[in-house]
């Protein structure tokens, strides 16, 4: 299987020095449907952020064998739509068309291709029909499918997605998890909904004070209970 993101050694600190990473080392293949689980603080997000180069760090993470850096953001990020944890973060413009819109209109695309875009994300995340709405004034689980649309219009090669399905009632859940689900590209989902993951990751990563502590197949990483509890994780 191709190798999409590959992730050497990878040690991050923020400005304030906060140490958020230690030597992640990771692979992300195409197809790849991958839960990155762990308690909060541990680094998860701080993860993802480079995987789009939002975060950057020296060729520690490459994208298609190219080391991520600032000559090819705009490469990478046609190539990696990254979903924020809260969909206020993504959605900006006064319709939803608009927020779907904005991607591929500054990839230059013509109207028509833009249209067509847009009619194709939003038929994938189920929110046909939502185009002349206001992004502020829907319901969150419905805000969370638009903002995956505004990356899906892109046309990317793989989904993150940090914590889909927080703040979700039961129903927006399930919609959530049956559009995930029914998407055919390669994903990376951050998530504490052990139900998520059993249904949609063959794989989970769980990260613990800004290290990979597990890294395999989610049934028996599910299986191992000692495991969960000495990561705070054995409630789910
Ligand atoms: N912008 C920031 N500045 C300083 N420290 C941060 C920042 N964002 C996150 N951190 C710290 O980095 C660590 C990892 O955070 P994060 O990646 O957000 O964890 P998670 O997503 O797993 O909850 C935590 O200790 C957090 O407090
Ligand atoms: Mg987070």
């Amino acid at each position: 299987m191709r190798e999409l993101i590959a992730v050497e050694h990878l040690s991050f600190s923020y400005p304030d020095g906060q140490q958020a990473l230690s030597n992640v080392s990771l692979g992300i293949y195409e197809g790849d449907s991958v839960a990155i689980v762990g308690p909060n603080g541990a680094g998860k997000s701080t993860l993802v952020l480079h995987f789009n180069g939002i975060l950057r760090s020296n060729g520690h993470v490459k994208l298609m064998g190219r080391p991520i850096d600032d000559n090819n953001l705009k490469w990478v990020r046609n190539r990696v739509g990254l979903v924020f944890q809260n969909p206020d973060d993504q959605l900006f413009s006064p319709t939803v068309f608009d927020d779907v819109a904005f991607g591929p209109m500054n990839m230059g695309y013509s109207r028509f291709e833009v249209e067509r875009a847009v009619e194709r994300a939003l038929g994938l995340v189920g929110m046909s029909g939502f185009e002349k709405r206001s992004p502020h004034h829907l319901s969150i689980g419905e805000k969370r499918r638009v903002a995956i649309a505004t990356v899906l219009s892109m046309a990317p090669e793989v989904l993150v997605i940090d914590e889909p399905t927080s703040n979700l009632d039961p129903r927006g859940k399930r919609d959530l998890v049956d559009v995930l689900m029914g998407l055919s590209i390669t994903k990376i989902i951050i998530s504490h909904d052990i139900e998520l993951v059993k249904e949609l990751c063959p794989r989970m990563v769980i990260i613990d004070q800004g290290m990979i502590v597990a890294d395999g197949n989610t049934t028996n990483i599910l299986a191992d209970k000692k495991l969960l509890t000495a990561h705070g994780l054995a409630t789910m």
